[in-house]
C-alpha cells in the first residue's frame, strides 16, 4: 500500500529563509528544510508534498486539495497566520489533521503575532524550535496516523 501523504504548506516570505532576519528565523533555507523533512518523513513511512507561496489563494487551493487525499497537513502560514480567515476556512473544509508550525516563538514577539487563525483548526502548534519544528510536526502526525 502507498505511504500516507503529508502536505507541508509554507506561506509568504518563507522563500526568503536563510537571508531573511537570520537572528529570528535561522540560516537554513527553505530548500534545506524540505530536504530534512523529506528524509525524516521517509524514515517514518510518510510521503511529503512540500509547497510555498506568497499568495493566499494558492495556500487555500493546496489545502482544499488535501481533502480526502492527504493524511495530514503541516502549515506555516507566515504572516497569514495572524490575518487569514480564508486559510482557517480551507483547513476546516479540508477535514485533514493539521499541525501548525512557526520557526520563531510567536508569543515572545510583537502582540500582533500572538493570535493565530490557523490554531483554531489545528490539532496542535509547535513554535520556537526553528526548522526542527517541521520534524517535530512530522513525528506528531506519524503518531496520530498510527493511532487512528
Ligand atoms: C512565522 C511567524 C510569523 O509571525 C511571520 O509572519 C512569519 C514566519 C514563523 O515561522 O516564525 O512569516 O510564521
Amino acid at each position: 500500500m502507498a505511504n500516507p501523504t503529508i502536505l507541508i504548506v509554507n506561506g509568504p516570505n518563507l522563500n526568503m529563509l536563510g537571508k531573511r532576519q537570520p537572528e529570528v528565523y535561522g540560516r537554513e533555507t527553505l530548500a534545506d528544510i524540505e530536504t530534512a523533512a523529506r528524509s525524516h518523513a521517509a524514515s517514518l513511512g510518510l510521503d511529503v508534498e512540500f509547497r510555498q507561496s506568497n499568495h493566499e489563494g494558492d495556500l487555500v487551493d493546496w489545502i482544499q486539495g488535501a481533502r480526502g487525499r492527504c493524511a495530514g497537513i503541516i502549515v506555516n502560514a507566515g504572516a497569514y497566520t495572524h490575518t487569514s480567515i480564508a486559510i482557517l476556512d480551507a483547513l476546516l473544509a479540508a477535514e485533514v489533521t493539521c499541525v501548525e508550525v512557526h520557526l520563531s516563538n510567536i508569543h515572545q514577539r510583537e502582540e500582533f503575532r500572538h493570535s493565530s487563525f490557523v490554531s483554531k483548526a489545528a490539532k496542535g502548534m509547535i513554535c520556537g524550535f526553528g526548522s526542527h519544528g517541521y520534524i517535530l510536526a512530522l513525528d506528531a502526525l506519524a503518531r496520530l496516523i498510527r493511532e487512528s
